[in-house]
C-alpha cells in the first residue's frame, strides 16, 4: 500500500470513537472463532445472521442477510486501514459471488451491495465491479412495468400475486451505483419508478407505511395493503419505518428529487414524536405493539434510523442539526445499553433486535443488520456532507 495512503487511512482513523471500534473489533474477533466452530459441520454456512436457542445462527449465500458480516469488516477496514480487515473482508466476500446471477429475490443490493460493493469502494477490485454488474442485471429482472416497482417475494403465492415490501427501497441504492457505473439509464430508471410506486401507494396519511403491498399483476392495481412481519396490517413496524426514511433520504441523494426528501422527513418526524416512541430512541419492534411499554425493543430499527438520520441532517440547512443530535443521542444510548457483553453473543455487537416476532423467531436477539447499520452511523458521524459522487 503506498504510504500517502497509509497516512490517509491513519489520519481518518482517528475521526472514530475508537473506544467503539475497537469494542466492534474485539467482538468480530470472537465472532470469528464461534463461525469457524459451526463451519467444521456445516461448511455450506457463509456468514453470521442471529442467535437462535443461544447458538450461532449462519446462513447460506442465499439469505438476504447473507451481506452484511462481509460488510462490517469492510467498516472496519475503513476505520482502521489495517491489511488484518482487509483480508478478513475479502475471505467473507468471496463465498457470495455465487448469487451474482440469483433473480430470486430482490435483496441484492443488501447481499452484494453492502459486501462487494463496499470491497469496490475501498479497494477499486476490478473483479469485484464485474460481481456487481451481474447481480444489479438479476435485480432489475424482477422489474414490472405494469406494476412500476421491483417484485420484492415469490413466497406465499397463495396470498400475494406480486409483494412490494417496503424494504425493497433499501436495494435502489445499487441500482443508482449500477448506472453511474456504466452510463445505462435503465437501472436509474428502475430505482426511480420503484420509488415512485412506493411513495403512491406504500403510506398512510399519517405517513406511516404498510410492510406489503400486494400488486395485481395483470391491472398493476393494488389488491391488498398487508404485513407479514409487523403486528397488523394496520400497525407501524418498526424496522420498516427505518427501511422507508433511509431509502427516501437516499434516494433524493440520487434523484433530487424534492419529494422524496419531504417523505423522508415526514418519516424522520413520525418516528420521533409517536407516542410509544421509548425515550431512549430505540423503538418498540412495532410501534402499535399491544404491550408496551414491556413490548421488544428492535435495536437494528434504531441503528438504521440513526444512520439516515445522519444523512438527512446534511440536507436540511439551517435547521439547527436536530436529526444530527437525534441520531447521535441514539448512537449513545445504543452504545451505552445495547451493546452485547464483551466476548459474549458469539461476537455480535448489539444485542435487543427483533426480526421476526410473528414468525416467532429472532426476538429480543443480536441480528447482523443491526451490527452493519450501527457501524455504519459511526462512520457517518464524521462524515457530514453527502452527495451522488461521494458515494460508490
Ligand atoms: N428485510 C427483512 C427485514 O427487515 O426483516
Amino acid at each position: 500500500m503506498p504510504c500517502f495512503f497509509i497516512f490517509f487511512l491513519s489520519c481518518k482513523s482517528r475521526d472514530f470513537n475508537l473506544d467503539e471500534m475497537e469494542f466492534a473489533g474485539e467482538q468480530l474477533k470472537t465472532a470469528f472463532e464461534e463461525i469457524e466452530k459451526v463451519r467444521l459441520n456445516y461448511p455450506e454456512l457463509v456468514s453470521p445472521r442471529s442467535l437462535r436457542a443461544d447458538t450461532l445462527f449462519l446462513v447460506k449465500p442465499r439469505d438476504w442477510t447473507s451481506g452484511f458480516f462481509a460488510g462490517n469488516l469492510w467498516w472496519m477496514y475503513e476505520a482502521t486501514g489495517e491489511d488484518f480487515w482487509k483480508q478478513k473482508a475479502m475471505e467473507f466476500t468471496a463465498p457470495l459471488e455465487s448469487i451474482k446471477n440469483y433473480r430470486g429475490t430482490h435483496d441484492l443490493g443488501f447481499m452484494i451491495y453492502n459486501s462487494f460493493g463496499k470491497g469496490f469502494q475501498l479497494t477499486g477490485n476490478k473483479e469485484y465491479h464485474a460481481v456487481m454488474l451481474d447481480a444489479a442485471d438479476a435485480l432489475i429482472s424482477r422489474f414490472d412495468e405494469r406494476v412500476g416497482a421491483i417484485r420484492s417475494w415469490d413466497h406465499n403465492r397463495d396470498k400475494w400475486q406480486f409483494p412490494v415490501i417496503i424494504d425493497n427501497m433499501m436495494n435502489l441504492e445499487f441500482l443508482f451505483w449500477a448506472t453511474k457505473a456504466t452510463g445505462d439509464s435503465s437501472y436509474y430508471k428502475v430505482a426511480d419508478a420503484h420509488a415512485e410506486t412506493t411513495l403512491a401507494n406504500h403510506f398512510r396519511a399519517d405517513f406511516s407505511s404498510y410492510h406489503v403491498i400486494d400488486y395485481d399483476t395483470l391491472t398493476g392495481e393494488v389488491r391488498n395493503k398487508h404485513t407479514h412481519q409487523g403486528y397488523a396490517h394496520e400497525s407501524a413496524w418498526s424496522r420498516g419505518q427505518a427501511w422507508g426514511l433511509y431509502g427516501y433520504v437516499m434516494c433524493y441523494r440520487e434523484t433530487g428529487k424534492v419529494k422524496y426528501l419531504e417523505m423522508a422527513e415526514r418519516i424522520a418526524k413520525l418516528m420521533l414524536d409517536h407516542p410509544n416512541m421509548p425515550e431512549d430512541l430505540v423503538p418498540y419492534w412495532d410501534y402499535d405493539a399491544p404491550d408496551i411499554p414491556y413490548a421488544p425493543r428492535d435495536a437494528s430499527a434504531a441503528a438504521i434510523m440513526a444512520s439516515a438520520m445522519l444523512e438527512l441532517d446534511g440536507y436540511l440547512p439551517g435547521n439547527d442539526h436536530y436529526y444530527r443530535r437525534t441520531a447521535i443521542q441514539v448512537l449513545d444510548n445504543l452504545t451505552s445499553s445495547y451493546r452485547s457483553d464483551l466476548g459474549a453473543n458469539k461476537g455480535f455487537i448489539l444485542d435487543h433486535s427483533t426480526g421476526h416476532l410473528p414468525g416467532e423467531h429472532e426476538v429480543d436477539v443480536p441480528l447482523v443488520y443491526a451490527d452493519y447499520y450501527y457501524l455504519e452511523a459511526l462512520h457517518r458521524k464524521h462524515e457530514v456532507r453527502f452527495t451522488s459522487e461521494n458515494k460508490f
